[in-house]
């Protein structure tokens, strides 16, 4: 049989997707059903003087509405990570306190949609309103808490950071910024909560996290974890937003228990605005001190994000520095600042890639300052080690996807200076960036099965958020099995299957590939059999329905000994039209090195998928707030501007391929979130190329490329 992985696969899910047979969470039919619609705060601080919900109770088809004086039961979980998360400490309608514009203060239940919608406009809030704090200039910043475990702090080197700065043949401080961006899956978040028993619970909702969304519910309502059921088989996009129930599930959940019927609640795109999640504006500060030759002897990081008054979370923008390049000089630094919007949380490449905007925006101004080719000054200082693990990497194969990368893109016709290249009366600019992302691995259950006709069944708890894990785990075990992929049947994101762990943090493909593969083995081992073709000559002679296999695989020790990290290189072309401020992506290359790839399909398109919304993120994405009322100024997909096809150009993707051994035995470090990392930085360095003018403020929008 000839191997699948390595080869393009075409998605496994595909044809449902596209069909529209898959289902989503709000897609799933339940008799009895009723609808929820949020009641929304309009101001963004101070409290609820009064609410009157006498005209939404009385108008025709209302069930049910729920605030702060009638809220329904909800036991605080332990939301530690490990026992129970949820997005925001703050339960819903706890009190009567307004945090932020569009927090939720009331749900409404009816018989239909409509009906719902409309008894939520009927209830009458009056507020007493303070001023809103909602831009990061306003913020009062204290260093950030740890996150998972580690400061958020990192000093190698000199204690004397001002005279290395100081004595250093060159030496800068740069200020970049990045705007407030949200989310936006395709898929808006829903929940359909249906109590099958008093003390039994069955959730359909997008969710990254299966079994840790079975267990936060589980404590949320005072059950045991088997009295609730998670059922997630398709996440239409998610990036960090649905990895863990939002105020609006707990609240959905928690109003269904009390009136005794399922319940389903579709957020509304303006609803996501303010009670989804975002990324954090941030402002970051990089200092580079470096010898003539471009030899890097300091860098310096700092960055400042905002979280809610109801929650902790900070970008972690200095998490890549010490990765990046070798300096023996370190200076990390975050703060945290509080301000009166919804809670921020992961977004793809949280830290990673506002991080890799500034480091890398900031290389290239150096290697302007040192007339050095960009390529050449990352050449010059790679690093083999992690500098804050004092860890080599398990692999780094940086500089041949920078090597690469510029010869594909023909980097070595650049001409050397700003504003010396042309088409059709507008200016051209060539810029590259770095790339990279943390390798990550997680527990992983599996459960294979093979029945006497020869299929294949699969099934774990862990999930395809639309990056094709389905797929993943269909060609991995058609390789382990030397069976034909179209045997295999894979079924995900039910917690009634063997836990997967989370859907985060780029690691669904590196934590099932290993427990796919063992679960093969052991079934062929369990059957007494070298092959699948004997297994089920056995079964049809003995009449026994199937052999069965349940593996959990795990990182062990080697953690111990290297560091796993991702890596790449961005090259693009940019085309500027100066009178009309517009700025077009025209070429892009990107060469990536993330161990083994299962799927050279899905893993280009996920490559591309993370580049596009880069793009987004320094052209296009912001989200800001007004500075009296403190409601966002934008609110739907129309206000809130992503690429679209008209804003893309051709991606090259390429991959390095050496399989990570040291890492698992698939050798595959994920692909998820690197893409995204270094693309708004290459962007900017080309736009410096084609126009001799440094944007350092992201989204880089028409405003910045015309005017003085
Ligand atoms: Mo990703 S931000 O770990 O879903």
């Amino acid at each position: 049989m000839t191997p699948m992985i390595g080869t393009a696969i075409n998605r496994t899910d595909g044809w449902a997707k596209v069909t529209g047979s898959a289902p989503y969470a709000a897609d799933h039919a339940l008799t009895g059903v009723v609808y929820g619609y949020l009641v929304t705060a309009a101001i963004a601080h101070g409290r609820i003087k009064a609410i009157n919900t006498e005209a939404a109770t009385q108008a025709p088809g209302t069930l049910a509405v729920f605030t702060a004086e009638n809220a329904p039961p909800i036991v605080p979980p332990s939301n530690n990570f490990i026992q129970s998360k949820i997005y925001e400490a703050r339960l819903p309608l706890a009190d009567d306190r307004i945090h932020y514009a569009g927090q939720i203060i009331g749900l409404a239940i009816a018989d239909t949609f409509e009906r719902a919608r409309d008894a939520a406009n009927r209830v009458q809030v009056e507020y007493e309103a303070q001023p809103p704090l909602v831009e990061l200039a306003q913020a009062t910043f204290t260093p950030a808490p740890s996150m998972f475990g580690q400061s958020m702090d990192f000093r190698q080197g000199t204690e004397d950071w001002d005279r290395v700065m100081a004595q250093a043949a060159v030496a800068s401080t740069t200020h970049y910024t990045t705007a407030n961006e949200l989310h936006a899956p395709m898929e808006p978040h829903a929940i359909m909560a249906h109590w099958t028993a008093t003390d039994a619970l069955t959730i359909y909702e997008p969710s990254q996290w299966v079994m840790g969304s079975q267990r936060t519910y589980g404590e949320l309502f005072g059950l045991s974890p088997e009295k609730v059921r998670i059922i997630t088989p398709y996440i239409g996009g998610a990036f960090g937003c649905k990895a863990f129930p939002w105020p609006h599930s707990v609240l959905a959940a928690a109003a269904a228990r009390v009136i005794n019927r399922p319940v389903k609640l579709v957020v509304s795109r303006r609803q996501m605005t303010a009670n989804t999640g975002h990324r954090s504006a941030t402002e970051q500060t990089i200092q580079l001190a470096a010898e003539r030759d471009g030899t890097l002897l300091a860098i310096g990081h700092g960055a400042k994000s905002a979280t809610s008054p109801v929650d902790v979370f900070t970008e972690p923008c200095t998490g890549i520095t010490a990765a990046m390049y070798r300096a023996p000089n370190l200076l990390l630094h975050q703060e945290l600042g509080v301000l009166n919007v919804g809670t921020p949380t992961f977004m793809r490449a949280p830290g990673e890639n506002p991080g890799m905007w500034a480091l890398e925006s900031a290389m290239d101004e150096l290697a302007w300052q040192l007339t050095l080719d960009p390529v050449d000054l990352r050449l010059k200082n790679l690093t083999q080690a992690h500098q804050r693990w004092g860890l080599p990497f398990s692999q780094k194969h940086f500089a041949e996807c920078l090597r690469t990368g510029a010869a594909q893109f023909g980097w070595g016709d650049r001409p050397p200076q700003p504003r010396s290249l042309r088409r059709e009366g507008q200016l051209v600019g060539w810029g590259m960036a770095g790339s990279t992302f943390p390798a990550m691995r997680g527990a992983a259950s599996v459960k294979v099965q093979l029945l006497a006709d020869g299929s294949v069944q699969v099934f774990t708890a862990g999930n395809d958020m639309g990056t094709g894990a389905y797929t993943v785990v269909a060609a991995t075990t058609a390789d382990a099995l030397q069976v034909p992929i179209e045997t295999v049947r894979v079924a995900m994101g039910d917690s009634r299957f063997p836990d997967a762990g989370i859907a985060g943090g780029s690691q669904m493909t590196a934590s099932l590939t290993p427990a796919v593969m063992q679960a093969c083995q052991d079934l062929l081992a369990t059957a007494n059999c070298a092959t699948v073709a004997q297994a089920c000559d056995v079964l049809q002679q003995s009449g026994q329905d199937a052999f069965e296999a349940t593996a959990t695989t795990a990182a062990g020790a080697e953690g111990k000994q290297w560091a796993f990290q991702s890596w790449g290189a961005h090259f693009c072309e940019v085309v500027v039209d100066e009178a009309m401020g517009r700025l077009r992506v025209s070429r892009w290359v990107a060469v990536m090195d993330v161990g083994r790839v299962i799927n050279a399909k899905a893993a280009a398109s996920q490559v591309r998928g993370g580049i596009i919304m880069g793009m987004g993120h320094a052209l296009m994405e912001e989200c800001n707030f007004d500075p009296v009322g403190g409601s966002p100024v934008v609110y739907d997909l129309a206000t809130y501007h992503v690429p679209t096809q008209a804003d893309v150009p051709r991606i090259e993707v390429t991959f390095v391929g050496k399989p990570d051994l040291n890492f698992n035995p698939a050798g595959a470090r994920g692909v998820g979130e690197i893409g995204i990392t270094g693309v708004s930085a290459a962007i900017a360095n080309a736009l410096y190329h084609a126009t001799g003018r440094r944007v350092r403020s992201l989204p880089i929008t028409p405003d910045k490329l015309i005017g003085v």
